[in-house]
């Protein structure tokens, strides 16, 4: 402790880049949130906050914590974005906002509805690969490759060059162990930009039943009123983010559902009687084991939080996944209860950038559930198998999960 009582660095340290902290950071984040809610890190020079509210007003607050240099700690350490790498994601209103009314036209209901029965074939073809024998990886074999599928044909992405981008989308989200040099992270963005570019090239000239066509269609409303079509490089921001954050994301939720039902047989037990329960399964295990780690934002004015001064210019950490574990907001936080009432959780962040994909994220997990469970009603996890992923401060999950099904 020091002289005013506050919990000190020494005994309390969150390292975002310290992988193997990655296998279970609750307990820190549990100890940031009683101990320090306003965390201070003096290392990686940001603040951070872990309580279900903090977190909460904190994302709604777009003016005093911006968006404007990206949402990742390493991202905003690591200067200015380049222009070609500008997306909905790292911008603040009045731009996100007639960005976001444009760009959620693709996520309605009845868009992300009419993916359910191609999001279920593959789904069944991954997993009847599997059928009959007795160990598979759930992550590897099947969590890693169903959202990749699934986003390519809503892009209309030629079947070709599916594994080329799956692989560079990959290779552009990993980061080695203590890597925080942005240079190849960019250079590959940039191949990516000009597959892309060309791809909208081609749509210019004959346009096709797809979203790259519709996003070429598409009018923006600028806050004056007047319209006016994407630039290419919008377009191809956005198709870049959905490919990468549609990905990688819900690959993890995949491999938590896998992972946290194996924990807890008996909820798996529930599903396998009462499949009517599954959405809400999914919801909990989105609050249990959230694969987005934290959002940054740069602090825009002096602002006072739990009694501190945190000055305009430093970046604040908002850790969401912790929050789903806060005892404040959920009774009995580390028991996956598939039964719990789950009034809101902040999985998907809050605010004005709160997920755009999360319906379809829900879709993909439900049905990557129900066919699972229509085929393997129990499953063992080979734990000393599994392999944790480095995604710098951004995504949690297993990047191999394997399990035996006999
Ligand atoms: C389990 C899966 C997913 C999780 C946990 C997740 C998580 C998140 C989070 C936490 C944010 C907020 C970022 C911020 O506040 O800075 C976000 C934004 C976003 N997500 Fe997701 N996401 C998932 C799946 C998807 C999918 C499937 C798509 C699309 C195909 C998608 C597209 C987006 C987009 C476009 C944004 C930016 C929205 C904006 O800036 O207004 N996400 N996501």
């Amino acid at each position: 402790m020091d002289t005013a009582g506050r919990v000190t660095a020494e005994e309390l340290h969150w390292d975002p880049y310290d992988y193997d902290l990655h296998r279970d950071p609750h307990p820190v984040w549990r100890r940031m949130m009683d101990d320090a809610p306003l965390y201070r890190n003096e290392q990686f020079d940001f603040w951070a906050m872990t309580r279900f509210d903090d977190v909460l007003n904190g994302l709604v607050d777009w003016r005093t914590f911006s968006s404007a240099q990206g949402d990742q700690l390493e991202i905003i350490r690591g200067g200015p974005i380049p222009e070609s790498q500008n997306s909905i994601i790292s911008n603040d209103a009045p731009y996100h906002t007639s960005l976001r009314r444009l760009l959620s036209r693709a996520f309605t209901p009845r868009s992300v509805s009419d993916l359910e029965s191609v999001t279920r074939r593959f789904a069944q073809e991954l997993l009847d690969e599997h059928s009959g024998s007795t160990s598979f990886d759930y992550v590897e074999d099947f969590g890693s490759r169903l959202p990749g599928m699934v986003i390519a044909t809503m892009l209309g992405i030629p079947d070709g060059d599916r594994e080329y981008i799956r692989r560079t989308t990959d290779e552009q989200l990993h980061r080695e162990p203590g890597e925080r040099d942005m240079q190849r992270h960019h250079r590959v963005a940039a191949e990516l930009v000009s597959y892309y570019s060309e791809q909208l090239a081609d749509r210019r000239a004959k346009p096709r039943d797809d979203m790259m066509s519709a996003l070429l269609a598409a009018e923006i409303t600028e806050d004056d009123g007047s319209s006016r079509k994407l630039t290419d490089a919008e377009a191809v921001a956005f198709i870049k983010l959905l490919s990468s954050a549609g990905n990688e994301t819900t690959a993890k939720l995949i491999g938590w559902i896998g992972s946290s039902l194996a924990k807890f047989p008996g909820e798996r037990v529930k599903l396998v009687k009462h499949p009517e329960l599954i959405p809400n399964a999914v919801e909990e295990i989105l609050r249990y084991e959230p694969p987005a780690l934290c959002l940054a934002r740069v602090v825009r004015r002096d602002v006072v939080l739990h009694g501190e001064v945190v000055p305009e210019g430093g970046v604040m950490v908002f850790i969401q996944a912790a929050t789903g574990r806060d005892p404040r907001q959920f009774p009995d936080p580390d028991r996956l209860h598939v039964e719990r009432k789950i009034e809101r959780h902040l999985s998907f962040g809050f605010g004005p950038h709160v997920c755009l994909g999360a319906p379809l994220a829900r879709l993909e997990a439900r049905i990557a559930l129900e066919e699972t469970l229509l085929r393997f009603s129990e499953w063992d996890v080979d734990w000393e198998g599994c392999e944790v992923v480095h995604t710098g401060s951004a995504v949690r999950g297993y990047s191999k999960l394997p399990i035996r099904v006999d």
